[in-house]
């Protein structure tokens, strides 16, 4: 009798004032009905320390696992939940729940996702054919009984980051444009660490331009006066939050691999804007997309000194190995901006499936 009350005491003296530190603390009845018995059990989540870097397309694994201290039984049936996390932070999406065998996915991600439970504890997320979106902060989440772990995995995408301009010109989108102008490029708004790794390989654009969280910032190498100042150092400068219907500038947009393939199609009467259009729809594909040309230039080293339609109405070429006649020394995919459409000047950039 003295046994049990000290066992009441001890729950309720716990319970409230542990904190859960890496572990919750918890009070674990073993089951024998008369209080004879009780441990003390922490559960430990544990996913992966590195962000994950995947390309488009590819299957993932955030890995994840649980375990008990002291060691317990893991015949438990515990609940496991991974959710994705919103760039605000304010909310999170499900993405799979799980209960022993019986599982269900959400929304985006019904039918493409699965847990990987190879071993006692494990509760990994495959991800399966990644989408541009997935990009961003997971959380995997065990539940048991009254106990709730979790633990934060990054994914990333290998991607390559551009700026982007409408062809009604320069400081034309706001936020709300520029999120659906990259997504018509097959790409995506760019986030400020896609940005950020952009600059720190080399990319410098005087032109501000929305980023994923709202912000407006451009990235520089070469500090001048036009860009922020010679006396600033290099870096990516910011404008801060901006409001996202009333002010407008430029985009930086995100594109990764590609499925299928980009190609040139000559003519020797060259296009206009429609024609072009026509002749790769005439070809079994369609015109390219300005994130297409991006990632296979980047991706695939697509190199071609031929000014070609794309999909915006813009004329561009991309150059992998610089040389003289065809643009500046760095690499790059060189743009003559948004000619008149009637003009037949050009050839077209040209994008297939298969
Ligand atoms: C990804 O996983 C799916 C389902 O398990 C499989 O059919 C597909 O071949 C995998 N794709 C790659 C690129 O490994
Ligand atoms: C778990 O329980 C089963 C059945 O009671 C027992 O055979 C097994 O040894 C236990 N495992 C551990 C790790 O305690």
């Amino acid at each position: 009798m003295r046994f049990a009350l000290s066992v009441i005491l001890l729950q309720l003296i716990s319970l409230p004032l542990c904190p859960a530190q890496n572990g919750a603390f918890y009070i674990n009845g073993n089951g024998n009905g008369n209080g004879e018995h009780y441990n003390s059990v922490k559960l430990h989540i544990e996913t992966q320390k590195d962000r994950l870097f995947a390309f488009r397309g590819e299957n993932v694994t955030l890995t994840c696992h649980y375990r008990y201290e002291p060691a317990v039984n893991m015949t438990r049936k515990v609940r496991v939940k991974w959710s994705k996390l919103n760039m605000d932070f304010s909310k999170e999406s499900d993405v799979i729940v799980a209960i022993g065998l019986r599982h269900r996915s959400f929304g985006e991600f019904r039918g493409r996702v699965y847990l990987q439970q190879n071993e006692e504890g494990e509760a990994s997320l495959v991800i399966t054919d990644v989408r541009l979106e997935d990009y961003g902060k997971y959380k995997c989440e065990v539940i048991d009984g009254l106990e709730d772990e979790s633990s934060i995995v990054e994914l990333e995408l290998r991607g390559v980051v551009f700026p982007y301009q409408p062809h009604h010109g320069r400081y034309q989108l706001n936020f709300h444009d520029a999120k659906q102008a990259c997504e018509e490029q097959d790409a995506m708004i760019a986030s400020f660490e896609q940005l950020f790794q952009a600059w720190e390989d080399g990319l410098d654009w005087c032109n501000a331009g929305w980023l994923m969280d709202g912000s407006v910032q451009y990235p520089i190498t070469l500090p001048r006066g036009p860009c922020g100042g010679k006396g600033n150092s290099a870096g990516v400068r910011t404008y801060g939050q901006r409001h996202k219907n009333l002010h407008r500038y430029d985009v930086f947009c995100f594109a990764s691999t590609l499925k299928g393939k980009l190609y040139f199609l000559r003519h020797p009467m060259k296009f206009n804007f429609d024609e072009a259009v026509k002749a790769c729809r005439d070809d079994g594909g369609e015109i390219a997309k300005v994130g297409q040309l991006y990632a296979a230039w980047k991706f695939l080293k697509f190199d071609r000194c031929e000014a070609g339609w794309v999909a915006d109405g813009s004329v561009r070429y991309p150059i992998a190995f610089p040389r003289p006649k065809c643009g500046p020394s760095e690499p790059g995919v060189r743009s003559f901006g948004f000619p008149r459409r009637e003009n037949g000047k050009f050839g077209v950039y040209c994008f297939t499936m298969s």
